[in-house]
């Protein structure tokens, strides 16, 4: 980033961050309008989430999020964000059955959607494909703790496991994908304490959600943080505007004056 913060960011903004203790602001995005509206907020990167799957599909989980389907998206975000660092997920079975199959997917995404970096999920058992990412030219974000890809075998969508066992298990994933070359990684609710050690034996910036205030970013689905999606409930989750009423009111009122004949009124109609 530059003095007047319009250049866009990189993931070597990311580290400066880290060092400089100043918190990195991600949130999600999966088009251009409102990719451009987060983007003029300021924030410091756009997840382009596979939760897409459920957020606007409607899907129960994300898994059938494809490697088209995020191109797409990505491509949309890319096209609304003038300053923010876009970072697309890698959905599932697109990096896990061979690091090559990982550079082609990931090699693909970045190509055809311009975005500057990739989010996987997964810790010591994906760091050959983030090794072969990063040798190839391709920044990757981790991301650990709750992982949605992986929901079926995890049984919840819960906090992780507490006490010294997780925090150990949890910081071998860590430091394996730090070691992999990753530049930053997501904490998905991780107990707040643990999320604040594992940041503090980590080199690279942790971008926590649901795991408090110790990372050293924050990332929330933007549909939940506006209030557009009322089934979003996790105790985290802060919503700073309640934007399904308004959208509820806003048609309501439409469809009541399109039914009374007030609306389209004669300012609306064109002139011959
Ligand atoms: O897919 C997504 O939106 C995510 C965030 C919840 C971190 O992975």
């Amino acid at each position: 980033m530059d003095e007047a913060g319009t250049s866009r960011v990189t993931t070597l903004d990311f580290a400066r961050r880290k060092e400089a203790g100043e918190p990195i602001v991600m949130v999600t995005a999966y088009d251009a309008l409102f990719a451009s509206l987060v983007d003029a907020a300021g924030v410091d990167a756009i997840l382009v989430g596979d939760s897409v799957a459920t957020v606007l599909a409607g899907e129960e989980t994300t898994l059938s999020a494809t490697v088209d389907q995020m191109i797409y998206h990505g491509r949309i975000v890319q096209r609304g964000a003038k300053r923010a660092l876009v970072v697309v997920d890698m959905p599932f079975l697109s990096y896990q059955v061979s690091p090559a199959e990982a550079v082609r997917n990931a090699g693909r995404i970045l190509k055809e959607t311009g975005a500057g970096a990739v989010k996987l999920e997964g810790g010591a058992a994906v760091a050959p494909a983030v090794e072969a990412l990063v040798t190839a030219g391709i920044p990757v974000m981790g991301h650990v703790g709750f992982t949605p890809q992986a929901v079926h075998q995890v049984g919840h969508k819960g906090p992780q496991g507490q006490g010294e066992g997780a925090y150990q298990k949890l910081i071998r994933d860590v430091k394996a994908l730090q070691n992999a070359g990753a530049f930053a990684i997501v904490l998905a609710m991780v107990p707040a304490v643990i999320a604040q050690r594992v940041t503090a034996a980590t080199s690279i910036p942790t971008i926590g959600i649901g795991s408090g205030r110790r990372c050293d970013g924050q990332v929330l689905i933007l549909h939940d943080l506006l209030g557009l999606n009322e089934a979003a409930d996790a105790r985290y989750l802060k919503r700073y505007a309640d934007m399904a009423a308004e959208v509820r009111e806003a048609v309501s009122s439409y469809a009541d004056e399109v039914r009374k004949g007030v609306y389209p009124g004669p300012e609306h109609v064109l002139k011959v």
